[in-house]
């Protein structure tokens, strides 16, 4: 079996919606354990499990909680962020449509560690129907007193809101999440203050994505060592991996990190399944997402692991799969993504908002013959460096990966038309020799 299931156990019961299913898997089991345990022993337990945040960036968890832990002020806040903006990942919606109650119980664990009393999931906007379960799935925990006062009759009460995104992927940073939690414009916030110290309405705030709060559970039930045992030995646990593009069996798959490489998840029969019927031979994949890169069929052998993927210049990111056959351009593909960050960037700074803009232009000239200039391929080269050297924030800074990774593994695709600048005349520069005359 490639799948190991703790994420998604129970994503097929009748009613993934009633707390009942749930409780009769031994749900709420970890948070009847964590009830007995200090703030630093359950801490203890998620750095022990060597949790690396499944946002994209790979934080681990254990730190970001225990540096939480070490500021006094109070009340702090527990944010989800279900924003999953990131082309290619749909796996936080199948943890929230199949299996909420993992992920309200980490929260509500979350809650417990920082003695919070109230706790936020923010979900991305077009995700109207996740929004309508998630609710009717927290009254049901309500009902079984397993959020609002008195939980399991204990002294700690807890109850979690749910805010509905507008759509757009900029608000899946953590700062711009939050201030659009607080009603303010969805535009990421310099830093610092770090988050844990300023962060909602102003105050310590923890930012987790939902894979990361649907994997506390299993930590306190297992013992972090134990699930460390699972994954890899830099980063424990599963890893869902969302498989889509030019691959017979799409779908989001839960695989122990380090168990598999790209080739086992794209072709093995019980997961991708190989290239879908029709199409030709796998020409690259896109990992993580938009903002992650491009791996070639010459990296199939890579262990999916995060420590793996690192050391080939790849990433796990969100976790996104995108298999694309030998009949795509490079070019046609990386002009896409241009216009994907130039819809998507929220213009506060120029790198971004002119950079993007930049990008597209050239490489729509260097898809047609006669357009392109050997000098725009140096002034591309200088974008993808400035771009990710002085953005703003994350999507700026990663708006050029794929670009970059892209251009490296297929350069004649990216160049083939691009021809010698031609010479500089001297008429052309259109100086006023006269004395006194204006210049250019
Ligand atoms: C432009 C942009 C979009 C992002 N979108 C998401 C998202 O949709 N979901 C998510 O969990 N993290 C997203 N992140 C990462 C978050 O800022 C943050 O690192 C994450 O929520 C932290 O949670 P984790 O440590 O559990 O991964 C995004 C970051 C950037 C820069
Ligand atoms: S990099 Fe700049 S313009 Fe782009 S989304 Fe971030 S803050 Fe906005």
């Amino acid at each position: 079996m490639r799948e190991v299931r703790i994420l998604t156990a129970g994503a097929d019961s009748t009613d993934p919606l009633d707390v009942g299913g749930y409780l009769s898997m031994g749900g709420y089991g970890a948070l009847r354990k964590a009830l007995g345990m200090t703030p630093a022993e359950i801490i203890a337990e998620v750095k022990d499990a060597k949790l690396l945040g499944r946002g994209g960036a790979a934080y681990p968890a254990g730190s970001k909680w225990e540096q939480l832990l070490g500021i006094s002020e109070t009340p702090k806040h527990i944010v989800c962020n279900a924003d999953e903006g990131e082309p290619g990942t749909f796996k936080d919606r199948f943890i929230m449509e199949r299996n909420p109650f993992m992920l309200l119980e980490g929260m509500t664990i979350a809650g417990l560690v920082f003695g919070a009393t109230e706790g936020h999931i923010y979900v991305r906007g077009e995700y109207r129907s996740v929004q309508r379960g998630l609710m009717r799935a927290m009254e049901s925990a309500r009902a079984a007193n397993l959020l609002g006062p008195g939980i399991l009759g204990s002294g700690f009460g807890y109850d979690i809101k749910l805010v509905s995104g507008a759509g757009a992927y900029v608000c899946g940073e953590n700062s711009a999440l939050l201030n659009s939690t607080q009603g303010l414009a969805g535009k990421p916030r310099i830093k610092p203050p770090h988050l844990a110290e300023v962060g909602l309405f102003g105050l310590p705030t923890l930012v987790n994505n939902v894979e990361s709060f649907a994997n506390v559970p299993p930590i306190v039930n297992m013992g972090g060592k134990a699930f460390l045992e699972v994954g890899h030995p830099e980063s424990g646990g599963t890893k869902l991996i969302c498989l889509s593009g030019h691959v017979a069996r799409p779908g989001v798959y839960e695989v122990p990190l380090g168990s598999l490489t790209l080739r086992d998840a794209v072709f093995d029969p019980e997961l991708g399944g190989g290239m879908a019927p029709g199409r030709g031979k796998l020409k690259f994949m896109h990992l993580g997402g938009q903002s992650g890169s491009i791996a070639t069929a010459a990296q199939l052998d890579t262990v999916y692991s995060y420590a793996d993927l690192r050391k080939a210049r790849l990433s796990v990111g969100s976790g996104a799969v995108v298999v694309m056959d030998e009949s795509v351009s490079m070019l046609d593909y990386l002009a896409t993504v241009s216009r994907f960050f130039i819809r998507e960037s929220c213009g506060k700074c120029t790198p971004c908002r002119l950079g993007n803009n930049a990008v597209l232009k050239i490489l729509e000239n260097l898809s047609d013959p006669g357009t392109a200039r050997l000098r725009e391929l140096r002034t591309l080269d200088e974008l993808c460096r400035v771009m990710t050297m002085a953005s703003f924030c994350g999507l700026g800074r990663a708006a050029t990966v794929a670009l970059a990774s892209g251009w490296k593994a297929f350069p004649d695709e990216i160049e083939r038309f691009a021809t010698e600048d031609p010479p500089v005349r001297i008429e052309d520069l259109n100086i006023d020799w006269r004395p006194g005359g204006a210049r250019f």
